[in-house]
């Protein structure tokens, strides 16, 4: 890559010291697997001005700015893992905004996949870019800097929820959370809120039915598997994945974590699925659901819908955490049921779903206990990469 010349404006370096300041909030951004597959690149370098330039891309005012997946972090064991990403990058993108927009720096979606430039998608290879976002200076946005906290604040929960009915303000708050990244991923998908304890019943039913494919299939578990952390060290120093202690939400003692190192890995999981370890997960991931205060249910209208639309839908799930977040709220994905034809389709038949292709599944409400943070990768402002 060669240096950038003459082809950003004046405020070049303090809107690339405040995108560096923001990457730091972006990467406490969720992804599925805490896989944490979003990279950044500043599109600077004369080949990129060139690029841009070619594009049509107005290169007086601001810098441009990609985000982009790293295959090499990308989960895809299941084809479903392809949607997860891509809404991984959504969430991320989402996040940045917000990052940006409490900085002052309005980030406005140039491109984003399936019309990004061939000659800025060669630029960035192996990185897939999702979005470019072009940067300029804009009024600190009070809303943004609102939200900001709640960035670092938000959690993945998995410990019991309370069970008694969730403030209506709660449910009414998550209904009308949008994207502000991706506002047409509103018009795109669909949200569904469902506090009726009869339907809760129902549902954990269905994941207590089909939970164990998590674990019986054997591809998908054999990653999911490499991404759990066992160890108090190797929770310590770990940057992505998911610690067994958060997985379960309890403290254990380190040699409880061997025991469940050797406990969950594929080989002794097929060995021991005649005694039904993988069922009997299920039925307390069913039981949990159940027990909650809230089902969420994410949905496109489409049942084929575009790439875009899909990271455009991590924009509108962020969107959505962070307003349970700033009500004391918290959700836990059950993403299995998305990834297999059959719990999705069974999901929307025993529930009475609406049509179109379900995306994200979990539960919901104000949990029993407060969960630490989940590892990230170090050095987020420096690694930010100049393309
Ligand atoms: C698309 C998506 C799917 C996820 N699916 C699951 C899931 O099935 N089970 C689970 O326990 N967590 C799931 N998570 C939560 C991630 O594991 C979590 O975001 C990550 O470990 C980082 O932790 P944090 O959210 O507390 O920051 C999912 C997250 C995303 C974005």
């Amino acid at each position: 890559m060669t240096p950038r010349t003459d082809c950003a404006a004046m405020e070049t370096p303090t809107l690339e010291k405040l995108l560096r300041e923001a990457a730091r909030d972006a990467a406490l951004s969720p992804s599925s697997h805490n896989a944490q597959p979003c990279e950044l690149a500043l599109l600077s370098s004369d080949e990129a001005c060139r690029a841009l330039a070619g594009a049509g891309a107005p290169l007086g005012e601001g810098v441009y700015v990609a985000v982009a997946l790293d295959p090499a972090r990308c989960l895809c064991a299941l084809p479903a893992h392809r949607t997860e990403m891509l809404m991984s990058g959504g969430i991320y993108v989402e996040a940045l905004s917000i990052a940006l927009a409490a900085r002052g720096v309005r980030a406005s979606l140039r491109w984003r996949l399936g019309g990004v430039p061939p000659a800025v998608v060669r630029l960035l290879a192996p990185w897939e870019p999702l979005a470019v976002l072009h940067l300029t200076p804009a009024p600190v946005d009070a809303g943004a800097v609102a939200l900001l906290p709640l960035l670092a604040a938000r959690r993945t929960n998995r410990s019991p929820y309370r069970s008694e009915p969730l403030d209506p303000a709660i449910v009414e708050a998550v209904r009308a959370a949008a994207s502000r990244a991706f506002p047409e991923s509103s018009e795109e998908c669909g949200l569904v809120a469902l506090t009726d304890r009869n339907v809760l019943v129902r549902a954990g039913d269905v994941v207590a039915r089909y939970g164990a494919l998590e674990f019986t299939h054997a591809a998908a578990w054999h990653e999911t598997y490499a991404h759990i952390r066992f160890g108090p060290e190797v929770i310590r120093q770990a940057e992505t994945g998911l610690p067994i202690t958060h997985l379960l939400a309890k403290q254990l003692p380190g040699w409880q974590q061997a025991l469940l190192r050797v406990l969950l890995s594929p080989a002794s999981i097929r060995a021991l699925r005649p005694l039904g370890l993988a069922r009997s997960m299920a039925r307390q991931s069913g039981t949990l659901l159940e027990r909650s205060g809230m089902l969420l249910y994410l949905h496109f209208h489409a049942e084929d819908p575009s790439e875009a639309t899909q990271v455009a839908a991590g924009g509108r799930l962020l969107a959505t955490w962070l307003a349970l977040a700033a009500r004391g709220g918290a959700l836990h994905p059950v993403s299995v049921m998305m990834q297999h034809p059959e719990p999705r389709q069974r999901l929307i038949s025993e529930l009475g779903l609406p049509p179109g292709r379900g995306f994200f599944f979990a539960r919901a409400g104000v949990p029993a206990e407060e969960m630490p943070p989940a590892p990230r990768r170090r050095n987020a402002a420096e690694r930010v990469r100049t393309a």
